[in-house]
């Protein structure tokens, strides 16, 4: 309270867009919208005027983007950057492109790397290799941070499981080859993603009881790895219509109501859903920022543009 008896204003805390890393590593369990947002978040940036590079890490597997199509592209290049829009990017990230950088760098003779690449028992050996398809994403990984050819890389990685591997897996492997240009390569890969300031973690959930308690453990198990969790986001929240009081007149009519109801699953689903919404933002840490997502009808590009709409509101 000032002197004259008014209450001072705090000052205007203008939060940072979460994309804001050079470095930003979006995660969470499958189909909950790790694609969805890491393409909002993209956009998001690139609307802000920077130059961004969208990656999609896939195992050599995946025979489809399934985040490109977002951006009207069935498919990108996976051996480099192409172009979306000015300035905006788009790559896939799988390990053979990483063991071949690395075959280059280290072979520097463009016949042996490509007989090496071509043979098939020789690579179906080290992919069974522990660590050997993380390795090649992160170095990969590490090649386009190096070039500082674009301000903010978005990764979208796959499931929680591959997310966490792509740290512990070539951190194991760099105690036993502290040195050489794998292991240099690989630790300096490891330092940028440790480092706040270079990267973060944007984890995303949805509002359900297992899902929440995943993305805690989630986040537990990358602050672990010393990887810092920049955000956590609640998506696909769905539209509550009812205030508290009515809500909980319609949940004793329900009770009391022996007669099937239409409508009665989904107020079920919104009572569980609010309940773990709750739990979420009770239990995101401090300093984490949490966002809050609304499930929308939209498709398509029009659903990248509604989720950075949310997205840009950053509580
Ligand atoms: N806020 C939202 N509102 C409505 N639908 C959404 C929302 N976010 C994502 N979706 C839809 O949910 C589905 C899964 O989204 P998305 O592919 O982004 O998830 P994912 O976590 O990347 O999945 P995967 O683990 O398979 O890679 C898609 O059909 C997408 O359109
Ligand atoms: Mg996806």
């Amino acid at each position: 309270v000032t002197d004259n008896g008014e209450h001072a204003m705090p000052p205007k805390l203008v939060a940072r867009p979460i994309w804001d890393r050079p470095l930003v590593l979006v995660t969470g369990k499958g189909g909950v919208g790790k694609s969805t947002l890491a393409a909002s978040l993209a956009r998001s940036a690139w609307v802000s005027g920077r130059s961004v590079l969208l990656a999609e890490a896939t195992s050599e597997l995946a025979k489809q983007s399934r985040l490109f199509p977002h951006f009207g592209r069935s498919e990108v290049a996976t051996e480099s950057p192409e172009e979306l829009a000015p300035n905006l990017f788009g790559i896939r990230l799988v390990p053979s492109t990483g063991h071949r950088l690395f075959l280059e760098a280290s072979l520097r003779v463009k016949m042996l790397v490509n007989a090496a690449m071509r043979s098939a028992s020789l690579t179906r050996f080290l992919m069974a290799a522990p660590a050997f398809p993380e390795i090649g994403t992160l170095y990969h990984l590490i090649t386009l941070l190096r070039s500082r050819r674009f301000d903010h890389i978005i990764v979208d990685l796959p499931a929680t499981g591959h997310a966490l591997g792509l740290v512990s897996l070539p951190r194991s492997v760099v105690k036993i080859m502290p040195s050489g240009l794998i292991g240099t390569t690989i630790r300096e890969g490891l330092e940028a993603m440790t480092n706040p300031k270079t990267a973060h973690a944007v984890l995303v959930t949805v509002p359900e009881g297992m899902p929440v308690t995943e993305c805690f453990e989630l986040a537990r198990g990358m602050t672990g790895l010393g990887i810092s969790v920049g955000a956590m986001v609640l998506n696909q929240v769905p539209r509550d219509s009812f205030d508290i009081a009515e809500r909980a007149a319609v949940r004793e009519y329900l009770d009391q109501e022996p007669r099937k109801v239409l409508g009665v699953r989904e107020f079920r689903r919104l009572e569980r859903s609010i309940e773990a919404r709750d739990r979420f933002f009770a239990g995101v840490p401090a300093g984490v920022a949490s966002v809050e997502v609304p499930l929308l009808s939209a498709g398509g590009e029009p659903l990248v543009r509604g989720v950075q709409q949310a997205i840009e509101v950053v509580s």
